[in-house]
């Protein structure tokens, strides 16, 4: 086996030995109380994160199945769903409502920059009827986060939409009050900021959801989520959980709650202008104007003619650092670099130090 490097990627992202350790927990019956104690102590944890009362779901799946769970919950064939599109994933969840038999009002900025929130309001406002509004936080492939997730939440709840948030790169780095904004749904994933491994989805539910759902069932059996609920209730999930990885999240969780939430978003916030400074005195710039640049994934320009396999190959193998390229028009003149989890001094500078050396010897 390979050594343990540094994993600096927008995720999966460094894991704690207690969190792997969790994993070596015996396998259980998970119709049993051993499992209803460790899930029901999950689920309440997840709601302290989330900032929530009402329900909150774990899925043996990547962050895909949360949104994918949220979309086939929500979307009926026909209904209008407003999407802000602005890079990789809010393509991707664009597509996705399409997939449902959504129609989709894309509000379109180039990837790098985010709409405005003007153009999400008249988006709405042309629109007779919408259904759902589905809100990408922070865009992954590019680097930036929305500013605006209150403001746009309570313009698409004034519309009478439901509200669903993919923050799927930042929830832990950034912290979203779900019941005090009126998110309906909001998702994230174990292998970011929660800083557990990859496999598991998060997703809060609202009462209003959960209404809905119980006079229009979703046409979709794994991401059921009304028998999620109902099994949830019970200490169960419907189907079988991933153990090792519920047992991680449940140790990744009370390390996040030891920390407590406020100081983990302002270690993220800390650590990020480490990194967005330490790279601009390498003469390097942000894809991100600052205003929205994320505080879990930086973006970054290579200097000219550095080949971006070669660079971050070298990286790992010289150094130990992984870092991830960049995405559709950035491929191959960006990298990124994940700003997640257990983020720390030691990491940012060891980064920084790895990425000048590995430039310098490539002639920068
Ligand atoms: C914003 C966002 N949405 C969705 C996904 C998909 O998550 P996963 O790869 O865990 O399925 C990711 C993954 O990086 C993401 O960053």
């Amino acid at each position: 086996m390979d050594r343990q490097k540094l994993i600096m990627l927008p995720g999966p992202t460094n894991v704690s030995e207690r969190v792997m350790r969790a994993m070596l927990n015996p396998i259980i019956n998970h119709r049993g109380d051993e499992f209803r104690d460790l899930y029901k102590g999950v689920l309440d944890k997840t709601k302290r994160f989330f900032q929530t009362q009402g329900e909150v779901v774990i899925l043996s799946s990547s962050g895909t199945g949360g949104v994918e769970a949220a979309v086939w919950n929500l979307i009926r064939p026909g209904d209008v769903a407003v999407v802000p599109v602005f890079g990789e994933f809010s393509m991707r969840l664009a597509e996705t409502v399409e997939l449902a038999g959504g129609k989709v009002v894309r509000v379109a900025s180039d990837f790098g920059k985010i709409p405005t929130i003007d153009q999400l309001k008249l988006a709405m406002e042309q629109q007779e009827k919408v259904k759902a509004l589905f809100l990408v936080h922070n865009e992954t492939s590019t680097g930036v986060a929305v500013p605006y997730v209150e403001e746009a939440t309570k313009i698409a709840r004034d519309h009478g939409a439901f509200v669903v948030i993919d923050a799927i790169s930042s929830l832990g780095g950034y912290a979203i009050p779900v019941d005090r904004w009126g998110v309906d749904m909001c998702i994230t994933g174990s292998q970011k900021c929660v800083a557990a491994p990859p496999g598991l989805a998060l997703l809060s539910v609202s009462e209003r959801v959960a209404e809905y759902l119980k006079d229009s069932p979703p046409k979709t059996r794994y991401f059921d989520l009304p028998r999620y609920l109902e099994y949830g209730a019970k200490g169960q999930t419907p189907f079988t959980p991933a153990l090792p990885l519920y047992y991680a999240l449940d140790e990744a969780l009370e390390e996040l709650l030891e920390e407590g939430l406020e100081k983990r978003v302002e270690r993220h916030n800390r650590m990020s202008v480490g990194i967005y400074d330490g790279l601009a005195k390498l003469g390097l710039g942000a894809v991100a104007e600052k205003s929205v640049r994320s505080k879990t994934v930086v973006a970054s320009y290579y200097p000219q003619g550095v080949d971006d396999s070669k660079f971050r190959k070298e990286l790992a193998q010289d150094k130990g650092v992984v870092i991830a390229g960049g995405f559709g028009p950035f491929a191959g003149k960006v990298f990124r670099v994940g700003c997640m989890g257990q983020i720390n001094e030691a990491y940012v500078e060891t980064t920084l130090r790895a990425i000048g050396e590995t430039l310098t010897a490539f002639g920068n």
